[in-house]
């Protein structure tokens, strides 16, 4: 697999657009750690108050605009939600996917994009398995790109939607967001870390608000260098331990098509690593349970826990929605290109 790395920030600040490589557009969303707090206190404002606008009035703000969903691997919730979020603004989708499209002729990204670009596209939201394509993309298009994740790298717009789900379940509003606000919270986020764009954009977006986080899981999924992330962030590998000394937990599943080879014992993993009932009601008894999704019941996470009255995915879920329309009404602010 060709792994594309994301430029250094020199690298992106200093290079000069030519021929081939644009600027990145600045209503772009690629990094949780691209966003500055008051960026961050910015879209959860916006999503609000979306969320709160008339449907109607709403749906006038993007009417006509044209935004295509780029989805080079499956999807359930990012893909259903972004397009939700650009029909509600009164956007025009289209769905590009590897499967139906001439991506599956071998077409590349970077010339997939341009095509984009001439058919009137104004935004990208992409998913790729690459790490680093969506940079390419918008130096390839000088369109603002949405991240909808890439390969083991970012989720940022699931990050944005798990921080509000943490703001609610902690009653913290948007306005009071700031790089103090998440002081005293620590939240596990237990799994596989290895593969995990969800374990990195959360680490590094919910760290700059003042959280703590502990990565927990075996040695083969969670190396010992995933601290290099960022500060605020560390290893336990008993997951009981973490526990204990967590107000909320984040369950990840085992992302079976990225081990490439690697063995898991997965009866261990389950003893080992699993949120059920009794290890929750034991460890952290008050503490909310998230998972981005999709969930593997009976594995990292037992029905108990993930119907339970502690668990908040079904609200990450329905975050969604406003979350990325706040994101697609920052790329498309300014008006029509
Ligand atoms: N959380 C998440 O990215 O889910 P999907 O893969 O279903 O979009």
């Amino acid at each position: 697999m060709v792994e594309i790395r994301r430029p250094s920030r020199k690298a992106r600040k200093f290079s000069a657009p030519s021929l081939f490589q644009l600027p990145i557009h600045p209503g772009s969303a690629i990094s949780a750690g691209d966003f500055s707090v008051a960026q961050v206190r910015q879209i959860l404002l916006a999503a609000d108050a979306l969320e709160r606008e008339d449907p109607l009035r709403r749906a006038r703000r993007l009417a006509k605009r044209r935004v295509a969903l780029l989805f080079y691997e499956a999807s359930t919730r990012t893909r259903t939600s972004f397009e939700l979020a650009a029909k509600a603004l009164g956007a025009d989708t289209t769905l590009v996917s590897s499967l139906s499209s001439s991506i599956e002729k071998g077409e590349s990204l970077r010339d997939t994009g341009i095509t984009l670009k001439a058919l009137g596209a104004e935004c990208i939201i992409l998913r790729s398995p690459y790490s680093g394509a969506p940079y390419l993309l918008a130096q390839a298009t000088g369109l603002p790109v949405l991240n909808a994740g890439d390969g083991m790298a970012e989720h940022p717009s699931q990050a944005l939607l798990d921080l509000r789900t943490i703001l609610q379940l902690r009653g913290i509003r948007a306005a009071a967001v700031n790089e103090r606000c998440l002081r005293g919270i620590t939240l596990t986020i237990c799994g596989d870390i290895l593969h995990s764009r969800v374990a990195r954009s959360n680490a590094l977006l919910l760290t700059k608000l003042g959280a703590k986080v502990i990565f927990c899981g075996p040695e083969k999924l969670l190396p010992e260098n995933a601290t290099e992330i960022g500060p605020g962030i560390s290893i336990e590998r008993d997951f009981e331990v973490a526990l204990r000394r967590s107000q909320m937990v984040m369950m990840l599943r085992i992302q079976a098509e990225r081990l490439a080879g690697l063995k898991i014992d997965l009866d261990d993993y389950r003893s080992r690593y699993q949120a059920n009932a009794e290890r929750i009601a034991a460890c952290a008894p008050k503490a909310p349970v998230l998972h981005p999704g999709p969930i593997i019941r009976g594995m990292e996470i037992t029905s108990e826990v993930a119907d339970g009255p502690r668990s908040a995915i079904a609200a990450q879920v329905a975050n969604g929605v406003p979350i990325r329309m706040a994101l697609l009404a920052r790329a498309l602010k300014g008006g029509r290109r």
